[in-house]
């Protein structure tokens, strides 16, 4: 099966044309799909009409399913821990008023999913199912390009140290992690800087709303690196803008990408349904 290839920024992103993501892909067009993915770091494949089914067999192309952990403040964000999707969404349960997903309304800043694992998932997918008659777009910024735009100074500063990753699923900003109690959210130290097992690049491994501290650092200077390396992050140059249509599936690098999500109508239902893909192991 012939499929084209779209870029869609200069930052990153590209659209994969002629693949019907119903249909079992054969070995050819995996490997065509898995290096436009590395070489773009997003892809996106429009007019799809997948079931959970098809999703679930899809994602399996390209590796086993990322395991969904349960949040140790007992919480059940994404709906039912007995599929692997999450469900992204500001339904809720017409009967008990309770979310049937999580992440559900507004903007979301700049992360990374699951960098507060010891071995976060190394991909997203992400499907459209419902959408708001405005806003609700993603954003991806490219962290290969990231790392390339900091000083060789500070890269010399900050090479080999660890950057702790938090999160906590009722949080919608940074943590203050001098005045909080931290115990019970899930959180991880990760390499700030990351090789990517698959291409061999360096990618700067931070976020705005899921990096707390650098190790080694007191707290002013802290606050200044990171804040310095969150404009990098998010500078307009590297950051590629995705507006969603229905039947979108949208399949992201979790080690070389963050991503955020802008604002939308709260009244308005959206729903997307998200898999994972499992990582290839601890971060180096
Ligand atoms: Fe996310």
């Amino acid at each position: 099966m012939p499929i084209t290839v779209q870029p869609l920024s200069d930052a990153c992103g590209a659209e994969i044309k002629g693949v019907d993501l119903r249909q079992p892909i054969d070995e050819e067009t995996k490997r065509q799909i898995e290096c436009t993915f590395h070489e773009h770091v997003v892809v996106v494949f429009r007019d799809q009409d997948i079931s959970e089914e098809e999703q679930i067999a899809f994602a399996n192309t390209f590796g086993g399913l990322g395991e969904r952990r349960r949040s140790p403040n007992g919480s059940t964000p994404g709906g039912s821990y007995e599929t692997p999707f999450m469900f992204v969404t500001n339904i809720r349960d017409e009967k008990t008023g309770e979310p049937i997903g999580a992440f559900g309304d507004g903007e979301m800043w700049f992360h990374h999913d699951t960098s507060y694992y010891k071995e976060p998932h190394k991909a997203t997918l992400l499907y459209s199912i419902r959408l708001p008659s405005w806003g609700g777009n993603t954003c991806f910024s490219n962290m290969y390009k990231a790392y390339e735009n900091i000083s060789d100074e500070l890269k010399q500063k900050l090479d080999g140290r660890k950057v702790l990753q938090i999160h906590d699923y009722k949080r919608r900003e940074r943590i203050d992690i001098y005045n909080s109690d931290i115990s019970g959210m899930l959180q991880q130290e990760q390499p700030i800087f990351v090789t990517h097992p698959a291409t061999g690049r360096k990618a700067l491994y931070i976020s705005r709303l899921m990096s707390a501290r650098i190790e080694g650092l007191e707290p002013e200077e802290n606050e200044t690196i990171l804040n310095h390396l969150f404009d990098i992050s998010e500078d307009p140059s590297i950051v590629f803008e995705h507006e969603w249509e229905l039947g979108d599936l949208v399949m992201w690098d979790n080690y070389a990408s963050i991503h955020m999500r802008k604002d939308f109508p709260r009244e308005e239902p959206r729903l997307m349904r998200r898999l994972t893909l499992g990582g290839y192991g601890p971060l180096s």
